[in-house]
């Protein structure tokens, strides 16, 4: 049985609860003999600050570097409100996509189908919903330079971002987007807005000519991110593939993930590109919530987004997709149970911690991998 080195990063507010479960699902995946993992832990976001001064330190850099994929939890909170910008908690979260060039980033928003009254839609606009959100992860207005604030000096002050995106940033995520939708049901959406961004005329371009390069196959629309986001609460089962730059992508795939329920069930994947020699992708897999400072410490946080954070590992990084099937397997079966936190309770009789959940997916779980 081959090992995987995997890198925990819990990070901080409910990320150490949730990356908890994690270890206890890969300890079984271990026992049953379906994957080995080598599992070390480091810090990360103001838990990384508070040990280190800064949001990420260089050894455990190295060790994302060196590991076959990072499992990373959610950095932030009030605490650290007010420390410098450079070693704010988001800024090692942003270095690991950046030195890593995680440049694809996965967003599925699924509606399992017991948890479709959860959402602030109508059953009907949602129930049987998978949509898939790429979004581009390494360039765009979240790097680009000039980015600062300068003084103007007549008691004025400019902030200042830059949209950057060359061709080849442009074509790399579309052929992601493209090659997902070829396994899926073969229709990319594109998104930008370029009736007021040059950087959109270009990647509006670019996608065209790729697509008729070598994806005329799929089915290829534009819309604008705006319009977009209004299709995407008025009826997202029109979309398959949704593809986007890095601050459209954010912003979108938060509303595609309230669309399922709740924040606390969407996982992600960060992908780089493959390597020539031995295909192997670096990647960093994440839940889409953040460190919900409000709740955490208090055992009530819904693992589930991060222990799908680790079957999109499988699938994607180790090629067990199979193991991955049972992992969200397992995920619905203790749904369609009726067992709910307390994000998803809807009208739940009862809910359950974050530990119980955990549990009562391992068992599921254990069921299907024996
Ligand atoms: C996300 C988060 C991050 C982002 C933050 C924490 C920097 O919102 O992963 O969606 O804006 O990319
Ligand atoms: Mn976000």
């Amino acid at each position: 049985m081959t090992t995987y080195k995997l890198l925990l990063l819990p990070g901080d507010g409910i990320g150490p609860e949730v990356m908890n479960e994690v270890q206890k699902v890969a300890d079984l995946l271990g026992q049953a003999g379906v994957a080995k993992f080598e599992t070390e832990t480091g810090l990360v976001g103001g838990s990384a600050y508070d040990a280190h001064g800064k949001a990420i330190s260089e050894a455990d850099m190295g060790l994302a570097m060196a590991a076959d994929a990072v499992l990373f939890g959610a950095v932030g909170g009030p605490k650290w409100a007010d420390v410098p910008y450079d070693v704010r908690p988001e800024a090692g979260l942003l270095r690991l996509r950046k030195d890593m060039q995680l440049f694809a980033n996965l967003r599925p928003a699924i509606c399992y189908p017991a948890l479709a009254d959860a959402s602030s839609l109508k059953r009907e606009v949602i129930e049987g919903l998978d949509i898939m959100i790429v979004r581009e992860l390494t360039g765009g207005v979240y790097f680009g330079e000039p980015k600062e604030i300068i003084d103007l000096g007549n008691g004025q002050k400019r902030g200042i971002d830059t949209q950057i995106y060359d061709t080849y940033e442009i074509e790399r995520i579309g052929r992601v987007a493209f090659e997902l939708a070829r396994k899926r049901n073969n229709k990319v959406t594109s998104s930008e807005k370029h009736n007021v961004m040059k950087s959109g005329v270009l990647w509006r371009e670019v996608i065209t000519a790729l697509h008729k390069r070598d994806y005329a196959d799929v089915t290829l629309e534009h819309q604008l991110a705006d319009a977009l986001g209004m299709q995407l609460v008025r009826w997202p089962k029109q979309f398959d593939v949704i593809v986007t730059d890095n601050l459209f992508g954010d912003m979108l795939s938060d509303v595609a993930a309230m669309l399922t329920g709740s924040l606390g069930m969407l996982p992600s994947a960060s992908l780089g590109e493959a390597d020539a020699k031995t295909g192997a992708r670096k990647a960093l897999y994440e839940p889409v919530h953040g460190s919900a400072p409000d709740i955490a410490g208090k055992g009530i946080a819904n693992p589930i987004a991060m222990i799908g954070s680790l079957a999109m590992c499988l699938r994607y990084s180790f090629g067990l997709g199979d193991a991955a099937d049972k992992i969200e397997k397992a995920i619905a079966n203790v749904l369609a149970h009726g067992l709910r936190t307390a994000d998803i309770r809807g009208d739940a009789r009862s809910i359950i911690s974050t530990e119980q959940m955990g549990e009562a997916i391992r068992e599921e779980l254990q069921k299907l991998v024996a």
